[in-house]
Order: structure tokens, then sequence, then C-alpha cells
């Protein structure tokens, strides 16, 4: 009988670890999943790896779609050389009136800073692009990358600092970025054709892999129904303060535009450390886009 016993005991425990095992995830698990080579997205412990070589780049998308919510990314971006190289973190919907907020940020050769490159694309259209160089080395320690998207305005911030803002004005005719749903993604490729000093500086395959670091990527948003009726989920994430989810913060009167303070903290950044602006690019647009002017 007690042989019998601690057979039976020990399957129970190895059933237990084999289980534990193989159900056993990472903390990223409940809210995104490696979607594209998926050899490449690399989970070392608490983190999680994107690496590029000259066999190919790697990326991860949500497991849902969001309807406004706030998304970060905690990232250490590739060290040393990072030349040609493209680490991206954005959120986009799909199909050809898609919009998009993006994060790009472009390597550069060691030492040389990198370029946080943000793009919003509305009903299909992007072209926006500004460029900054950023207050601290993003190599040598992990930065959060937040996107806040609400009815009334997508903010970029880079560890809650404003750098770029978005704001609804389509009381003046200009299209804002609405009712489609919005998956969230990020990659890193290799762009050596444009991304670095304008293409010149091609990447060197002798320093790869390159790796990207993720340490969280967090979000908080309203999750769209999948299968449900399409005008009730908008109706739902657009006008609820409240919802399975919980209360829809990201949407509360205060998220509706910056604070005194993260006003003065966009003009600290935009001053400082603004290297592109396509509001100011006369020769790309001698007629200023509309969005510009608001
Ligand atoms: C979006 O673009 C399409 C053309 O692709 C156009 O027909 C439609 O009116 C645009 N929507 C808005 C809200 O401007
Ligand atoms: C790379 O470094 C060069 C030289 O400092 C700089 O001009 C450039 O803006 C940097 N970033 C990119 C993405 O080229
Ligand atoms: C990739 O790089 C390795 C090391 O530099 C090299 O041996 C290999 O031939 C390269 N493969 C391709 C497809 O370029």
């Amino acid at each position: 009988m007690a042989d019998v016993t601690g057979v039976f005991l020990l399957g129970v425990v190895l059933f237990v670890a084999c289980t534990v095992t193989a159900v056993r995830g990472t903390k990223f698990d409940g809210v995104i999943q490696a979607s594209w080579a998926l050899d490449h997205v690399v989970y070392d412990g608490e983190l999680l790896k994107l690496k590029l070589d000259n066999f190919s780049g790697c990326g991860f998308a949500s497991k849902n779609k969001y309807l406004y919510g706030k998304v970060t990314a905690e990232i250490k971006l590739v060290e040393g050389d990072s030349a040609g190289t493209v680490t991206a973190f954005y959120m986009s919907s799909d199909g050809v009136n898609h919009n998009e907020f993006d994060f790009e940020f472009l390597g550069n050769t060691t030492g040389e800073p990198y370029l946080v490159q943000t793009n919003i694309y509305v009903n299909g259209t992007g072209n926006r692009e500004q460029r900054m160089d950023l207050w601290f080395d993003p190599t040598t320690d992990f930065h959060a990358y937040s996107i806040l998207w609400n009815p009334r305005q997508v903010v970029f911030l880079v560890d809650d600092t404003p750098i770029r803002v978005y704001g609804n004005h389509e009381e003046s005719g200009i299209v804002f970025p609405r009712d489609q749903p919005m998956g969230v993604y990020s990659s890193i490729w290799n762009a050596d054709d444009w991304a670095t000093q304008g293409g010149r500086v091609k990447t060197d395959w002798s320093h790869a892999p390159f790796v990207s670091t993720y340490r969280e990527v967090q979000i908080d948003g309203c999750e769209w129904g999948v299968g449900m009726e399409w005008t009730a989920e908008v109706k739902r994430c657009s006008e609820s303060q409240w919802g399975k989810e919980g209360r829809y913060w990201w949407k509360e009167k205060e998220m509706e535009a910056l604070s005194v303070h993260q006003s003065h903290q966009l003009k600290w950044a935009r001053a400082k450390h603004l290297v592109y602006d396509y509001c100011s690019d006369t020769a790309r647009f001698p007629v200023p886009p509309a969005d510009c002017k608001a």
C-alpha cells in the first residue's frame, strides 16, 4: 500500500511538474505574442529580446485590439553599433484606411545618438514624421515609451514626458483617428537604405545579432470585442466611462489635454531635442499640411 501511494505521489509530482513547465509562461503572455520569425523572439528570464541578424528581424503583436487606451513598452535599445537597424513600437488598425501611431528608433554607429522618429497615419495617410534625439542614452538602460490615445488627443511620451501631441481638430475639418480598433506591435528590422544618416551608413552584419530588450509591455485600453457588433463596440469604448475592464481612466477629463506641467515639458523637449518636423519642411510641403496649422 505504501509503495502504491509512493508511486501515485511520484506520478502526481511528475504530472504537476510537467504541467507547470508546459503552461509556465512569461509575464508578457497575457498581452502579446511573437508574430513573425518566432525563433528570433527570445525570452530570457523576465526579459523579452527581439533579435535581428542577416537572416531575419522579428516582431510581436498584442493578442487583442483596443479602441483608446495607453500602451507602454520599457525598452533598452540595441547597444553599441546599431547603424541601419530600426526598432519600432506602434499601434495600428487594419485596412487601406488604417490609422497608425509609430515610434521608430533609428540606430546609429557606436557612440552616435539614436533618433526617435514618430509618425501618425490617419485614414491611410502618413507623412507626418517628426524626429528627436533623447536626453539620455537609450541603449544603457530601460526607458518607458508610451502612446496615449483617447477621443481628444494622441500623445507620445518618453518616461512620461510628452514629446508629441496630435489633437482632435475635427471642428476644423481635420480627420482624427477614431472608430478603428488597433493592435499593439513591436519589431526590429534592417532599414539601412534610409534609417541612419539618410541611408549613408549601412548595417555592419559582423556586429549582429542586434538586440532590443523589453522589460515590460503594458496595455491599458478598451479591449475590442471580437465578433461583436462594430458600432456597439465603438459606442462602448468611446462613450462609457465604465466597462468590463474597469474605469476607462485614459478618457477622463484630465486626459483630454496636456496639463500645464506637461505643456512645459513638451515645449522643453521640442526646443532642446527636435531635429526634424514635417510641419517645418517647406521643401516637402510648400503648403503646410492642414493638421500643422491647427
Ligand atoms: C478616408 O479616405 C477615403 C479614401 O480612401 C475617403 O473616401 C473617406 O472620405 C476618408 N474618410 C474621412 C473621414 O475623411
Ligand atoms: C547619427 O549620428 C549622426 C552624427 O552624430 C547624426 O547626424 C544623426 O542624426 C544620427 N542619427 C541617425 C538616425 O542618423
Ligand atoms: C550572415 O553572417 C554570417 C557571419 O557574418 C556569415 O557567415 C553568413 O554567410 C551570412 N549569411 C548571409 C545569408 O548573408
